[in-house]
């Protein structure tokens, strides 16, 4: 029986992977060099998601000044496609204004990694799905202080 961390924790891809075949040059890069990787302790919104095809885990966190995502970070218990998908999609909306940010899509983090194969596209929902649920979890800290930034 092969172990479940096998699957998500995946060995440095390599050219001579077969994840070299499957992934761009993106994903591969942002796989072994992501960005944003970690917690905010002073965090102003977490969002925690589960992918219900392979029960993977992402945790992002955000800071939020003046109606901005002034910094965002992300921690995974998923495979290389969701390191990759979640280091391109803290990139994309670090700096965007909350309402920018909340627009983000899974299929606008596989294109920015130049695609995903499709038995991956979920891997990418982790992202986006973070990302807005630690927006509206800072949405709803907010209304229950009584609003303000
Ligand atoms: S296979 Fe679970 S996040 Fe990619």
């Amino acid at each position: 029986m092969t172990p479940w961390r096998s699957r998500c924790y995946p060995r440095k891809a390599r050219r001579t992977d077969r994840s070299a075949d499957m992934y761009s040059d993106k994903v591969i890069e942002h796989f072994q060099n992501p960005r944003n990787v970690g917690t905010i302790p002073d965090y102003d919104g977490m969002g925690k998601v589960g992918s219900e095809v392979c029960g993977d885990l992402m945790e992002v966190y955000i800071k939020v000044e003046d109606g901005r995502l002034v910094d965002v970070k992300y921690r995974t218990f998923g495979c290389g496609a969701a390191v990759a998908s979640g280091s391109m999609g803290t990139e994309m909306v670090k700096g965007k204004t909350i309402e920018e940010a909340l627009k983000i899509t899974d299929e606008q983090v596989a294109e920015a990694l130049g695609g995903l194969p499709p038995e991956k596209m979920h891997c990418s929902n982790l992202a986006a799905d973070g990302i807005k649920a630690a927006i509206m979890d800072y949405l709803s800290r907010r209304e229950g202080r009584g609003g303000g930034s």
